[in-house]
């Protein structure tokens, strides 16, 4: 059976976080998850980008008559400072709390070599090392049976962890280090997965992909380098090859919100190529389940960040 955002459950009540959902798949699954009576804390690294953003989901709700419709806020999250991100929770009020489900969506790819704030190669910091401290600095406020969903990409396939050069100093691809990042994703989605089983606390960590999507995600990195030519080509790609944003977060919003998901799971399109379609449960690359890699990248990131998850059974 296709699955379809119609068979997104009623959400009224669940207090559901995603980062970067200013643009692309955040912002689709945003619209979707306050439709359907949720309500979402959009975490984004610009005020301004932001609000226009929730303007544009309250706008998208009054034209589908829905009344029934959960709200949407915006809290500052940068997810490429550290500061930015261990202060997340000053920034949310009692009504965020407990939240149901964090989405660590936002997401860059494909840039020449730039740092965060803290010195980390921007693509491993913002996609994996921000959402790992963010994760560690929100899990004692998850509520029992939450769900954390790490976007993760087909791009994963091709990554490696190069524990000798994290950060690219010694070499740096911008692919490669995009497809670092996103293993990185998939090695920390699993790993947590099996250290809250083994504390006995009720969250479900999974890993999606979206496939191909038209969004923001592409153009970045042409941006960046002013090159006008690469950035024709990616929008003509996209014309032809991408499915629409909307689809791209159906496998998001299957894992936030499917009674079915198991921890541990892998979620993506399931048509052409695993780039298009519906949702399924797909099995990720060998190396994504290397379980030694998946300890060794989590001290790494705990060290680096500086954050350790509590844990604790008996959390807010
Ligand atoms: N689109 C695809 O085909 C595709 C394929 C595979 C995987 N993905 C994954 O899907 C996720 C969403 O990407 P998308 O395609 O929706 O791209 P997008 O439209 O460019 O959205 C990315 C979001 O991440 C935010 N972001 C970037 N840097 C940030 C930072 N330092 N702190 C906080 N937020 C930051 C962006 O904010 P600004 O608007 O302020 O820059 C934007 O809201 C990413 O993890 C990406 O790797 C996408």
């Amino acid at each position: 059976m296709v699955w379809t955002v119609d068979d997104v459950p009623p959400q009224t009540g669940r207090r559901i976080v995603i980062t970067g959902a200013n643009s692309g798949i955040g912002f689709e699954a945003a619209k979707v998850l306050v439709r359907k009576g949720a309500r979402v804390v959009m975490a984004c690294r610009s005020l301004d980008r932001g609000e226009a953003a929730a303007k544009a989901v309250r706008a998208s709700i009054r034209n589908t008559g829905e009344t029934n419709a959960g709200d949407v806020v915006v809290r500052r999250l940068d997810l490429a400072d550290l500061e930015s991100v261990t202060s997340f929770p000053k920034r949310l009020e009692l009504d965020d709390y407990p939240i149901d489900v964090l989405v660590n969506n936002a997401g860059i790819m494909g840039i020449p070599r730039r740092e965060t704030e803290d010195g980390f190669e921007r693509q491993f910091g913002v996609n994996h090392l921000g959402h790992f401290a963010l994760t560690g600095t929100l899990v004692d406020s998850l509520d029992d049976d939450a769900r954390v969903v790490t976007v993760s990409s087909g791009m994963h396939e091709r990554g490696e962890i190069d524990f000798e050069d994290l950060h690219g100093e010694e070499s740096y691809g911008k692919w490669d280090a995009y497809a670092q990042s996103k293993l990185a994703n998939l090695l920390f989605a699993y790993e947590l997965d099996r250290r809250v089983e083994d504390a006995e606390v009720d969250i479900t960590s999974v890993g999606v992909h979206p496939g191909y999507a038209d969004t923001s995600l592409q153009s970045r990195g042409p941006e960046m380098t002013d090159s006008a030519v690469r950035k024709v080509m990616m929008r003509a790609a996209n014309a032809v090859f991408a499915q629409p944003a909307a689809d791209g977060a159906l496998p998001t919003l299957y894992a936030a919100t499917a009674s079915d998901v198991q921890g541990g799971e892998y979620y993506g399109p399931g048509g052409f190529f695993t780039m298009r379609g519906p949702p399924e449960r797909q099995r990720s690359s060998e190396r994504s389940y290397d379980r030694e890699a998946a300890r060794r990248l989590w001290e790494v990131s705990a060290e680096l960040t500086g954050v350790e998850f509590g844990l604790r059974e008996n959390r807010r």
